[in-house]
């Protein structure tokens, strides 16, 4: 061997030991497709055993090793339609484009539905997605009266929108989760030219920044609200480990949202807002090594608590897109990096196996022993948001593009 080659083998194993070398992009992807293409046929065969016809998308595997299929009413149902989005963006190919129109088509009904907040997380990931890479005139009619539908749950007084209807004698509970819902309403600004939404989201986000956070910026889950004087009744848990603990993934909730909403609106409360959330996650002494959190940063089983990896694969999409504004751009980035890596090398689902997911090991509601373990398909979704928001930075394009 000359010099200059076992220099290059030296440095080669100097990478793959300090586990400095990157993940693959384009493999991530190739695994993402052929896993996507098992889903599907693994979705047709639930569909033909049920005789619900309302049942089109997946979500995750139950205890008997089924793939659980749900309506567009559940809040996961748009999660599928963004992914055959992804995968049409990074791969151009037609086949995902015609799949991803199919399966969006079935989420229409949605624009409609106002029981829940949960319209913004459907919408948004399924029809806006596909606006962003279609510009389909049909896609922005829905966005616009999703948006519409979202700001029926408003209530000026308290400044918010309502998460739940009926739920734990709740009078007015908003849950952090919403403030993902607010992409919807500042893309229909855009779209329509009414800043109503636009004044909505900004309500949400700053009532949610006053009422929502703890000193050390971690978030409570529920913040219930009295509707006639907007006063905070009670602030609470649903689904993290107790009514003062961080539930792992609210906090990536907030950090993805208030990370969006500083993109959308340029203001710098915004920006600090999800840099505080960002420490408080990253500098968390209960952070495992990997930068895969457990499922709750208070659970005192911990470390022998659940992992959350749904709460990681936000985490690193959002990680993304902060490292475009902040001044801490490379510490940011070299962090979703890290998760990145972590959820490619040591969470992923077998090549043709546990019915097409991607990721395993994700938590859906813990106290209620729902989804325990499981790949789910959020996790997914965020998953491959942040392999293509890695694909940009490296190209040098905005992270995120319109
Ligand atoms: N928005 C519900 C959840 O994160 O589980």
């Amino acid at each position: 061997m000359n010099y200059k080659i076992s220099s290059i083998f030296i440095l080669l194993i100097f990478f793959s030991l300090t586990g400095f070398a990157q993940i693959d992009i384009h493999q991530a992807f190739a695994f993402a497709e052929k896993q996507t293409a098992l889903m599907l046929r693994n979705v047709d065969s639930a569909k033909a055993s049920t005789t619900k016809a309302d049942l089109v998308m997946p979500r995750t595997i139950n205890s008997g090793g089924n793939l659980v299929i749900i309506s567009s009413k559940d809040w996961c149902s748009g999660f599928f339609p963004g992914e055959l989005w992804f995968l049409y963006e990074y791969t151009k190919d037609a086949k995902w484009l015609a799949l991803a129109r199919k399966f969006t088509a079935d989420e229409e009904r949605e624009k409609d539905n106002a029981d829940s907040h949960d319209v913004g997380f459907k919408v948004y990931c399924s029809f806006g997605t596909g606006y962003r890479l279609t510009n389909d005139p049909h896609y922005k009619s829905v966005i616009i009266e999703a948006a519409r539908t979202l700001t029926t749950r408003f209530n000026p007084i308290v400044g918010s929108i309502k998460s739940w209807n009926n739920r734990n004698g709740w009078k007015f509970p908003v849950i952090i989760d919403n403030m993902m819902n607010l992409e919807l309403l500042f893309e229909a600004t855009r779209l329509s030219g009414d800043s109503t939404f636009y004044k909505v989201a900004i309500a949400h986000a700053n009532t949610a920044l006053k009422n929502h956070f703890r000193n050390d910026y971690s978030s409570y889950h529920v913040v219930d609200y009295d509707p006639e004087t907007g006063k905070v009744i009670r602030k609470q848990t649903a689904q993290g480990y107790a009514d003062e603990s961080a539930w792992a993934r609210g906090q990536a909730w907030g950090l993805y949202g208030y990370t969006m909403c500083y993109r959308e609106t340029k203001n710098k409360i915004y920006l600090e807002q999800a840099e505080k959330i960002a420490k408080f996650i990253l500098s968390n002494p209960h952070l495992p090594e990997d930068l895969v959190p457990f499922w709750d940063y208070n659970d005192p089983a911990i470390p022998n608590a659940p992992k959350d990896v749904s709460a990681a694969s936000i985490t690193a999409s959002a990680l993304y897109e902060l490292s475009s504004y902040s001044t801490n751009s490379k510490t940011y980035k070299a962090t979703a990096d890290k998760i990145v890596k972590s959820l490619t090398q040591h969470y992923q689902a077998k090549s043709g196996r546990d019915k097409g997911f991607l990721l395993l090991h994700s938590i859906g509601h813990k106290p209620a022993k729902s989804e325990i373990d499981v790949p789910i398909i959020y996790a997914d979704y965020y998953y491959l948001e942040a392999l293509l928001r890695k694909d940009k930075i490296s190209k040098g394009l905005p992270v995120v593009n319109r």
